[in-house]
C-alpha cells in the first residue's frame, strides 16, 4: 500500500529556474526511506514543496490515494503528513508544554490532553520538565521536541529534513534511536540526511538527488558500498531506478 507518492513533481522558487526537475518515487505504508545527495541537489526544496511549504510548478504528490499536490501546510498535517523542517521547528520562547499545546490545537479539544501525554511518554526527557523553555535546551532535545510537535497529531507519514544536524555524535545516536522506535510503531519515515552511515542504518531503502533529479532508488544495502554513493554524488554515474 502507498503512504507517498511523487509524480513527475517540478518545484522551486520560480518558475523559470525549477530546483526539482520531475522527481517520481513511491513510498509503501511503514516504509523509512532516506533522501541522500549533496548539498544544493535540491533535497530540503523538494520535501518542502510535498509538505506544502514551496510552490509546486508540475507533477502530482499523493498522501495515500490522495491527491495533495499544492495544498497549504496546515492541510497537509490535517491529512496525516508530518514534517519537521531542519530549522525553525520549535518556538523557543515558550515552554516544551506550549510548544505541545499549540500543535494539539489541530486536534478535537477532548483529545488534547492525552496526546500531549502520550508525547511525554514517548520523550521522557521533555515530559521531566514540561515547563522548561524550549530554548534552553540541548540540540538533541530541541530534536525530541520537533518530532514530538509533529508526531502529535499521529501522521502516518512523517518527513524530517535532517535531523542530526549540527549535534554530537552521542545526541546523532539518541535522534536516531527515537526515530527507530518511530518507525517500529509504524510511521512511514521520509529522511533527508547528510549523515549517511546514520541514515544508511535506520532505513531501507535509499533515494539520491543530485541537481533536482534522482540519480539513484534502491536498497540501502547497494549504498554501503562507498564508491557507489562516491560516484552518485560526484555525478559521474547515473544508475536506473531499481526500486
Ligand atoms: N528560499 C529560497 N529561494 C531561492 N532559492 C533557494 C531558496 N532555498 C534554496 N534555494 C536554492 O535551491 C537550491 C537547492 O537548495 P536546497 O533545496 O536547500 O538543497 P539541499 O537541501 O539539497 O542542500 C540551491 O541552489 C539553493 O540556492
Ligand atoms: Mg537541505
Amino acid at each position: 500500500m502507498t503512504a507517498l507518492s511523487l509524480t513527475n513533481l517540478r518545484a522551486g522558487y520560480d518558475r523559470d529556474l525549477p530546483i526539482v526537475k520531475g522527481v517520481s518515487f513511491t513510498v509503501n505504508k511503514g516504509e523509512a526511506v532516506c533522501i541522500l545527495g549533496p548539498n544544493g541537489a535540491g533535497k530540503s526544496s523538494m520535501i518542502k514543496a510535498v509538505a506544502g511549504q514551496v510552490p509546486c510548478f508540475g507533477g502530482q504528490v499523493r498522501l495515500g490515494e490522495a491527491d495533495v499536490t499544492g495544498l497549504s501546510s496546515h492541510e497537509l498535517v490535517r491529512k496525516g503528513m508530518g514534517f519537521v523542517p531542519q530549522t525553525e521547528n520549535i518556538f523557543t520562547r515558550l515552554t516544551i508544554l506550549e510548544n505541545l499545546q499549540i500543535a494539539a490545537q489541530l486536534l478535537p479539544r477532548p483529545d488534547r490532553a492525552a496526546r500531549i501525554a502520550a508525547m511525554f511518554d514517548m520523550f521522557p526527557d521533555l515530559g521531566a520538565r514540561p515547563r522548561e523553555l524550549a530554548g534552553a535546551l540541548s540540540g538533541g532535545q530541541r530534536q525530541m521536541l520537533a518530532a514530538a510537535r509533529a508526531l502529535l497529531t499521529e501522521p502516518p507519514v512523517l518527513m524530517l529534513d535532517e535531523p542530526s544536524a549540527g549535534l554530537s555524535p552521542k545526541l546523532v545516536g539518541q535522534v536516531f534511536d527515537t526515530l527507530r522506535r518511530i518507525s517500529e510503531a509504524g510511521v512511514t519515515l521520509v529522511l533527508v540526511e547528510q549523515n549517511v552511515r546514520a541514515a544508511l542504518a535506520l532505513t531501507s531503502r535509499a533515494l539520491v538527488l543530485v541537481d533536482g533529479q534522482l540519480a539513484h532508488d534502491g536498497p540501502t544495502s547497494a549504498l554501503h558500498d562507498g564508491n557507489l554513493l562516491g560516484e552518485l554524488f560526484l555525478g559521474h554515474r547515473s544508475v536506473e531506478a531499481s526500486a
